[in-house]
């Protein structure tokens, strides 16, 4: 059964469009006992999608608020997503993770800080939903606000990989040696895979 149908059957509120679903369902294919770690927990919904869908799966949740609805597979950490030794830690305590999604703040520079601490402690992928939802920051309340995407920093986060992708023949490193296979960006959605 697809995990959009499963969704349904099981009354699930996780918050994930439709399509990230399918992709979802793609990633998880590959592995008989996945280890996943969600940053953004909310009510612990897509905890439970991932716990009832992928029986024999690993479950970690991260948020900064408390998570109360939690599936008893599932272990929490409470702490922010741009702390990075609270970060180090529970990835050092539960990982490594065969896959990571980040649906946190959506605010570029903690994305980012995640991003970079918890890679290493990764398997194969790591996934930053909603990359371009519109920022939230306290200027909402000035008169002049604009909503503005948050996207910039997806474009350097890609340039930056296709940089370390970037091997040809006189170069320092030699094809192979990239910690990066491959990124895919899709509708609000993006796959960093690892090598
Ligand atoms: C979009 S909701 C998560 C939805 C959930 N993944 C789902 O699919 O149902 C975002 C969550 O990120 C959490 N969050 C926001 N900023 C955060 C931060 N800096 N560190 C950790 N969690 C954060 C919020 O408390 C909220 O629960």
């Amino acid at each position: 059964m697809s995990l959009q149908s499963f969704k349904q059957l099981t009354n699930n509120k996780a918050d994930k469009n439709l399509h990230y679903l399918d992709i979802y369902d793609r990633l998880f294919s590959e592995f008989s006992f996945p280890s996943i770690l969600e940053i953004g927990v909310w009510q612990g919904e897509s905890l439970r999608l991932w716990a009832e869908y992928l029986p024999t799966a690993k479950v970690v949740g991260i948020d900064n608020n408390f998570c109360t609805h939690l599936h008893p597979r599932v272990k929490f950490y409470q702490g922010n997503q741009s702390d990075v030794s609270f970060l180090e830690d529970v990835a050092k305590k539960e990982g490594p993770f065969d896959i990571v999604i980040d649906d946190a703040s959506h605010r570029s520079g903690a994305t980012l800080v995640s991003l970079r601490t918890i890679f290493p402690y990764v398997k194969k992928y790591y996934v930053i939903e909603d990359w371009a939802c519109y920022t939230e920051c306290s200027s909402i309340f000035d008169n002049n606000y604009q909503p503005q995407k948050n996207s910039e920093y997806l474009l350097d986060l890609a340039k930056n990989i296709m940089e370390e992708l970037a091997i040809w023949r006189g170069s320092a490193r030699k094809f192979g040696s990239s910690k990066f296979e491959k990124i895919e960006i899709y509708e609000n959605l993006l796959v960093i895979t690892k090598r």
